[in-house]
């Protein structure tokens, strides 16, 4: 105990395990952009990981004391963690600040609501103890993202001695928007993040919008520093990861499914609300009418892989989606052409063959953090590739000038760049992709974290 130099503290760690039929433990690694970036800084000593146990694998592993050195797995009450992350970071949290509630008749701010706000507390008291009892005099922690808000102002309480940083992986709300949460729960949610020495985000505009949020809510002013700190992807890792056998063979598979000659329109997410991949779908549908020259021509590989399938929203969504690329498929398809190839499982590999074959990225979300699909796209692509970019991703501020920008509610708009696209020479999309990585990879993972972590030291 109190022996880590370096602390990070996030809801999903980098490993997770799965209890099988006849008890034995599997691991995988844990998926989302929080984890692809930090995975990189990797285990080295002194540096210890906490995060939650997040399902039934979890827990066991926790109880029969199995885990990878350097990380930390939380046991907290099933309940609790239920209703502080389907109930609070998952449900009001993630909407707030992506902005995706339908507001005449959401949110709701009830009984319900405070009895769940309660529990975030919990969760967050729990997180702020163990980084307590497990930091080294005046050491570093640096906290992650919307379900650990109330954490860097508790752990200041409880070790005023350490320096505490907290990062957002999330856009950050406008004042406007942010005020539909109640007074005292805004009010502590921004002032558990104050307690931090640094707070860092992904964007010029999310941190703004934080600062605006606490002239309006808070009134007076304080003085804890801001950074931005654009997560860039991973080069080393995914060209040689790109190169195993497992993606070459996803690659011929994936070659054969679309049939020769054809382009790739290619999108991979998390099935997530935010990242618009219905009104996506709609937008190839589009095309495919406004431009029947395409027809046959072209097939659209989603990947949408499954994700907080606890919230009865995301389940409805994620038929929506399937719901959406069967019609498209009936309405166009012929004996020997498939337009849309959804899948849903996850597969990594797979995703990383796509990477290498697309002709064109589409990656419209309706509001993003960061987006690291659209910066490891162009890292991977074989042939070049070129990049339909929402402006409402945190990417875009990066990646602006090679990419098609689109309004990501413009489905007519989106068809149309999604033809501009396809239409491009290879010189120019060569030129552009190259732009494209080297602009993707300006601060990779390792030293997006090392300098933070500087940063917070000379705090
Ligand atoms: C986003 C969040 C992460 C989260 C990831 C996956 O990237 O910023 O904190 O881990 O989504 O979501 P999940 O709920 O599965 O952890």
């Amino acid at each position: 105990a109190r022996a880590a130099q370096v602390l990070v503290a996030s809801n999903r760690g980098p490993i997770s395990y799965a209890l099988d039929a006849d008890g034995t433990l599997t691991s995988r690694r844990g998926g989302g952009g929080l984890v692809s970036g930090l995975s990189a800084i990797g285990s080295e000593a002194n540096t210890l990981w906490v995060c939650s146990a997040l399902g039934d694998g979890d827990r066991e592993a926790v109880r029969r004391g199995v885990g990878e050195e350097g990380v930390r797995m939380l046991d907290i009450d099933a309940g609790t963690h239920a209703d502080a992350y389907n109930g609070i970071a998952n449900s009001v949290l993630w909407f707030v600040h992506h902005m995706l509630y339908q507001t005449p008749l959401e949110p709701v701010f009830d009984a319900e609501f405070r009895r769940q706000w309660g529990a975030y507390e919990t969760y967050n008291r729990a997180f702020a103890q163990a980084l307590a009892e497990e930091a080294a005099d005046g050491a570093s922690v640096v906290v992650q993202d919307y379900h650990l808000a109330l954490v860097p102002g508790m752990l200041r309480e409880l070790r005023p001695d350490l320096r505490i940083g907290h990062f957002s992986h999330t856009p950050w709300a406008p004042p406007e928007y942010f005020r539909m949460l109640p007074d005292d729960v805004a009010e502590q949610l921004l002032r558990g993040m104050l307690g931090a020495d640094r707070l860092g985000f992904l964007t010029r505009r999310w941190a703004d919008a934080f600062a605006r949020c606490c002239v309006d809510v808070l009134g007076g002013t304080g003085s804890t520093r801001i950074g931005v700190y654009g997560l860039g992807a991973d080069a080393e890792f995914l060209r040689r990861r790109a190169h195993e056998p497992d993606v070459d063979e996803r690659l011929a598979t994936l070659r054969e499914q679309i049939g020769p000659g054809r382009k790739a329109i290619v999108r991979v997410d998390r099935t997530e609300l935010s990242k618009n991949i219905v009104r996506g779908l709609l937008a190839y549908g589009q095309l495919l009418t406004d431009r029947p020259e395409w027809r046959g021509r072209v097939v659209h590989v989603a990947f949408a892989y499954p994700s907080r399938q606890d919230l009865a929203v995301y389940r409805e969504y994620t038929a929506e989606v399937s719901r959406v690329a069967s019609a498209i498929n009936s309405t166009y398809g012929t004996g020997d052409w498939t337009p849309v190839l959804l899948h849903v499982e996850d597969d990594f590999a797979r995703s990383l063959a796509a990477y290498r074959l697309a002709d064109v990225a589409l990656v419209n979300p309706i509001r993003d953090g960061m987006n690291l699909v659209a910066k490891e796209v162009p890292v991977v692509s074989e042939e070049g590739c070129v990049l339909v970019l929402s402006r409402e991703a945190g990417a875009y501020e990066e990646l602006r000038e090679d990419a098609v920008g689109v309004n990501p509610y413009d489905v007519v708009g989106t068809a149309a760049a999604l033809h501009e696209a396809l239409s491009m020479s290879a010189g120019e999309r060569g030129e552009r992709t190259k732009r494209l990585a080297a602009a993707a990879t300006a601060l990779p993972p390792r030293q997006w974290f090392l300098e933070q972590l500087n940063a917070l030291r000379e705090a």
